[in-house]
């Protein structure tokens, strides 16, 4: 075999002959790295000189080899988003930002099962295992001696020693320090990561033993490196949300033995990750009152109706192209639903600043925000307060019409509970109402603008 010098994206793993700034292939800046290219034969002539493998009827395939028994975490919030727990043998990809949380939940996780008897290993390469422990400290009054760790980054050693403990649960934290002497290029480079990932996916099959991998997250959300590995591992979990502000949401967004549209919300609190029981009420606590610019919507998130207060801030522009500044929503969204004002509903907004943002710091992209957002710029722009009691939902159409979104049933019985009086909502055939909410539906942006009673001053 013949390693040769060849360059590989670090986003999308288009590899190249030669170095450049930019990927021709995903168009992102600064991804190009080095990587190993294995030039052998061609597979096909190889195929020849192979011994056939053994085909099997998938109806004598025994119930044991499907059923998916699990190990629990005993972590409840985890083992509930996850179905039941880990599979056997399963391989998990957690991915989040770096100081989002990731080695605090799976610390929490570690303390839970090795509180309960369970051995754990802990595989540090991130940190330092003194590093690990101060953390550990913090989060339990003593660390049982069944949580162990490795303090190693070859990933065959990492491997070996996996096939031989054979723990209850072992976390690698992360996948981007794993090494494997056989491959070129340092580690966390593209090569490196698919190949040391490999033999842990590998090990963890062999031995039954369910695997955490920790994938470090660039900014732009993309698991930088990992994002080749989702489609080796079971499950890809990501944690998301503001550094600065306390919550966090853990997404289910691929989940071979389970739900994949599960999600929790977590606060962040001096003793790790809680879990927040009622996250709409956490999200919409400190409120301000009939404040312009500000709307309440509800989003579904995992299936479960989550509302949460939406913020504009509209100033003329200074000079020069006017500044669009959005966080927790998509921006180009954004600007899309200022388009459709400034044409569709006369609210002009071209030649202002507009800051958007979603109070809590979490994301959200379900387009069933669309008139929220659009009614708190409008609201915003007119610096006209919508009253507090009401909330909004739909999805607006490049006509500046109205769209239903999905289950507004279970929207409609979140603003009841949460207090809410009056909702404006898309007109639909058959109108779904609610005893004591007060439905405006409405058919286009210009109507709903009308409906949550919103003037120039
Ligand atoms: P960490 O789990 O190290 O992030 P990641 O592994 O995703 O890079 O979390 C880092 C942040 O969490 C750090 O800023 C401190 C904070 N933190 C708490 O607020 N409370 C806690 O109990 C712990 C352990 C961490
Ligand atoms: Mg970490």
């Amino acid at each position: 075999m013949k390693n040769e010098q060849i360059y590989a994206c670090a986003k999308c793993g288009a590899q190249f002959q030669k170095w450049s700034g930019r990927c021709t292939g995903c168009g992102a800046w600064g991804t190009i790295g080095e990587d190993a290219l294995e030039t052998e034969e061609a597979a096909p002539s190889r195929a020849l000189s192979k011994k056939p493998g053994k085909t099997n009827a998938f109806s004598d395939l025994t119930k044991e080899n499907g059923s998916a028994e699990r190990v629990k975490t005993l972590h409840a919030p985890f083992d509930e988003l996850l179905g039941g727990g880990l599979v056997p043998g399963s391989v998990t990809l957690f991915g989040g930002e770096p100081g989002i949380g990731k080695s605090t939940l799976l610390s929490q996780i570690a303390l839970t099962l090795s509180q309960a008897g369970q051995s754990v290993l802990y595989v540090t390469g991130e940190e330092s295992p003194s590093q690990v422990r101060l953390r550990l400290e913090r989060l339990a009054p003593a660390i049982p001696p069944s949580l162990r760790f490795l303090d190693r980054n070859d990933a065959e050693v990492i491997a070996a020693t996996i096939l031989k403990e054979k723990p209850a649960l072992v976390i690698a934290d992360s996948v981007q320090t794993l090494r494997v002497e056989s491959v070129s290029g340092e580690p966390g480079n593209i090569s490196q990561i698919k190949a040391g990932a490999s033999i842990l996916i590998e090990a963890a099959k062999k031995s039954g033993v369910p695997l955490v991998l920790v994938g470090q997250v660039t900014k732009d959300g993309d698991l930088a490196g990992p994002r080749l590995l989702e489609h080796l591992v079971d499950t890809v979990l990501m944690l998301e949300g503001d550094r600065s502000h306390t919550f966090r949401m853990l997404r289910v967004l691929k989940h071979r033995f389970g739900n994949t549209e599960e999600c929790s919300v977590f606060s962040m609190t001096e003793r790790g990750l809680e879990i927040v029981s009622d996250p709409s009420s956490a999200l919409l606590a400190d409120r301000p009152v009939q404040a312009s610019g500000t709307i309440v919507s509800c989003l579904l998130e995992g299936g479960h109706p989550l509302a949460c207060e939406l913020q504009a801030l509209i100033a003329p522009a200074g000079y020069g192209t006017p500044l669009r500044r959005v966080s927790g929503f998509d921006s180009n969204r954004v600007s899309l639903l200022l388009a459709v004002l400034g044409r569709r509903a006369g609210v002009p907004c071209a030649d202002m600043d507009v800051f958007f943002n979603v109070v809590g710091g979490i994301r959200v992209s379900e387009p069933g925000l669309d008139l929220a957002v659009a009614l708190a710029l409008a609201s915003a722009k007119y610096d006209c307060a919508v009253p507090d009691s009401v909330m909004a939902w739909g999805e607006v159409g490049l006509a500046g019409e109205l769209r239903p979104v999905s289950r507004p049933e279970a929207r409609l019985k979140e603003a009841k509970r949460l207090g809410f009086k009056t909702v404006i909502v898309p007109k639909q055939k058959k109108q779904v109402t609610l005893d004591g909410l007060e439905i405006r539906a409405c058919s286009t942006l210009r109507e709903a603008i009308q409906a949550a009673g919103l003037k120039k001053s």
